[in-house]
């Protein structure tokens, strides 16, 4: 199995797009990107422009080579409206449009099935999907909370498997801070977790009795699967110091050999946390 991080927050961009390959066949989960609008009081800037480009390129590179796309929900940095005929002649799995949705998300879906159906592209409904392939299965979750609170609806995990070897992407479940999450990562025991990392940097506003399971939830995975590899990302690293905050993690995973690594680091890349650090470049001048 070969996994890439293609983008996500340790390569400078909101985003977790990640490639699989198994077998010969490409699965990407989740083409997308997008900038924080607003951090530090501050707008993105030309860094982080640039580079929202140079990755939109590579996903779109990688995405016409793909046999099977998955979406897991509607947020910008997990799917690309403009995208909708790259997806013709694929296997499109999209988080369920009409069920356990916000209103929001559920008017991006009706929009982006409209431009699906402009382009002749079939989907299916992600919720709950296990599909063979040819040396391997995809097993999708069913609806988990995005975080702690309901407002923001549901998104769907990704569990690929080949052989002995099991890779799994937890979409946005800031954390995991729930329950069903945790439940799902523990039915898969992956070898390789992709997670959604909690919003450390926004501190009461995500709840800090919420962070608190988080990382206790974190510390189960550790100990109780013991991933080779545990990718944190995403919402965690749009902090500068979450190191600081995994601190126990870390020492968890030391006596247990789990790497506790980020995306960038995973897929040998180098560390771009460009949102985290907007404020210093814009205190440099640069
Ligand atoms: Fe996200």
């Amino acid at each position: 199995m070969r996994v890439e991080v293609l983008a996500s927050e340790s390569l400078g961009v909101r985003s977790m797009a990640v490639e699989v390959e198994v077998c010969g066949t490409r699965i990407l989960i989740d083409p997308g990107a997008a900038l924080g609008p607003k951090r530090y009081g501050l707008p993105p800037d030309e860094v982080e422009l640039a580079r929202l480009s140079e990755l939109r390129a590579l996903i779109r590179e990688r995405l016409r080579l793909a046999g099977i796309v998955i979406i897991t929900h509607y947020h910008f940095d997990h799917y690309t409206p403009d995208w909708a005929e790259d997806l013709r002649g694929k296997r499109v799995f999209l988080k369920d449009p009409a069920r356990n949705i916000n209103r929001n998300q559920a008017r991006r879906a009706g929009e982006f099935l409209e431009r699906l159906s402009r382009a002749g592209v079939r989907w299916e409904v992600a919720e709950g999907r296990r599909l063979r392939l040819s040396g391997g299965e995809i097993v999708i979750s069913g609806p988990l909370w995005h975080g702690p609170e309901a407002r923001f609806g549901c998104v769907v995990a990704v569990s690929v498997r080949e052989g002995e070897t099991t890779f799994l992407h937890s979409s946005d479940v800031s954390g995991p801070v729930r329950e069903e999450a945790l439940e799902f990562i523990f039915s898969q025991r992956p070898d390789i977790l992709f997670l959604d990392g909690p919003s450390t940097y926004l501190g009461p506003r995500f709840g800090l009795e919420a962070l608190e399971v988080a990382r206790r939830n974190l510390l189960r995975l550790i100990g109780e699967i013991s991933p080779e590899s545990l990718i944190l990302d995403h919402h965690l690293l749009r902090d500068l110091s979450w190191s600081r905050w995994a601190e126990p993690l870390l020492e968890a995973a030391e006596g247990r050999r789990v790497r506790i690594l980020s995306g960038a680091e995973f897929s040998g890349k180098p560390l771009l946390l460009l949102e985290a650090e907007r404020h210093l470049r814009r205190r440099a001048g640069i």
